[in-house]
């Protein structure tokens, strides 16, 4: 008998990554541009000072990284206005999704999911052979109130994404808090916060302060996104030193690379990169929002930097040809979304591109 995984592992279906550019090249054999608007990737790149400090370190990684992420952690916590010891870092935010789970959920206990959330806390709840509870979205948007009549006084984390991917909505702080009203404090409750630089409107909720009062909420962000380390891989939870110090414990030594460190306190440094990848982000969306409706393309508004767009026929064959017309996009069918492309918004030439073969793709 060969070896067998555990039946809960078993019934993972893998993550599915957006399409690299030189896979489609392959095996499309595509010899002009690509562009992917498929892993809502920073399309300005990473920080020019980030990258300055990488070139700066590579001398030095014949040695190990600091385990403690010592000075990442120092400048962090004071942008944050939190402690250091309410700070855990992770290969990218999905491993400090993958930590909370391991540190808080044993086979069979209870979870609850939004069905058509990010798709990672399912995958996180199948590894721990977890039982959850899957609440679908109600139009695009976490059903809060469905969540909290889930919840019960065995559940042992509620996963939530804000905005949420791949549908880009976002929860109100006045949401949020009537939530937490409703949750008994021995449940953890994520905030995964991915995409919030990139929000303008003055009713998302400011998490990190909130967690004053709410010792079971953990918020994650990521340096993926708008600062343009996805490379790099790292993200991080910020939490209450009790919640914090029981999830470290699972925690692999090392697992911030040295050049990841030094990339992201440079990064921190460089406002002027993020509010430029920010302002790009806006008018894009703007552009794109303009160029669908003329098309008569439906799509859902959105806080991030993607949009769920919906042709309105099977998305593989749209998927298909814009990819053989240079441009990766994202089927999101195992969110059991079936028509609907979600689309990253990329530079105004990026931009101009998608339209124009969005257009020839649906003509
Ligand atoms: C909501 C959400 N959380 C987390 C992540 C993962 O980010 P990271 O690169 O930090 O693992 C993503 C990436 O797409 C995401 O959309």
């Amino acid at each position: 008998m060969k070896p067998q995984a555990r039946p809960n592992i078993q019934g993972i279906s893998p993550y599915i990554p957006g399409k690299p550019i030189e896979e489609v090249r392959r095996e499309l054999g595509i010899r002009g541009q690509i562009i992917k608007l498929a892993s809502n990737e920073n399309p300005l790149g990473p920080s020019p000072k980030a990258v300055k400090a990488l070139r700066k370190s590579l001398k030095e990684i014949n040695l190990y990284p600091d385990d403690g992420c010592f000075a990442l952690s120092k400048k962090l916590a004071a942008k944050l206005g939190v402690n250091e010891d309410q700070l855990i870092f992770g290969n990218g935010s999905v491993d400090v999704i993958e930590f909370i789970t391991k540190t808080f959920v044993a086979p069979g206990d209870h979870v609850v999911i939004a069905e058509g959330a990010f798709i990672m806390y399912k995958i996180a709840a199948k590894m721990a052979d977890a039982r959850p509870s899957l609440i679908p979205l109600k139009n695009y948007v976490h059903d809060l109130d469905a969540m909290a009549a889930a919840v019960t006084p065995q559940t042992k984390v509620v996963y939530i994404a804000n905005p949420n991917n791949p549908t880009g909505t976002m929860l109100t702080e006045a949401q949020v808090k009537a939530f937490m009203k409703k949750v008994p404090e021995s449940c953890v409750v994520v905030f995964d916060e991915a995409y919030s630089e990139y929000i303008d409107r003055p009713d998302f909720p400011d998490t990190i302060k909130l967690l004053k009062d709410w010792p079971n909420a953990i918020v994650l962000h990521t340096f993926s996104k708008i600062y343009g380390l996805a490379g790099l891989r790292v993200g991080y939870g910020v939490g209450s030193p009790e919640l914090i110090s029981q999830i470290r414990k699972v925690r692999l030594p090392f697992n911030i690379s040295l050049s990841g460190q030094v990339a992201c306190l440079a990064a921190l440094d460089d406002s002027k990169h993020l509010a430029r990848s920010k302002k790009l982000n806006s008018q894009g969306r703007e552009y794109l929002y303009q160029q669908l409706q003329a098309l008569g393309i439906a799509y859902v508004p959105s806080e991030g930097n993607f949009i769920l767009i919906d042709p309105k026929t099977d998305s593989m064959p749209v998927f298909t040809a814009l990819q053989k017309l240079g441009v990766i996009v994202r089927p999101v069918k195992n969110y059991g979304y079936q028509t609907e492309l979600r689309v990253t918004i990329g530079t105004a030439r990026q931009n101009r591109k998608l339209i124009g073969a969005l257009k020839q793709v649906l003509k």
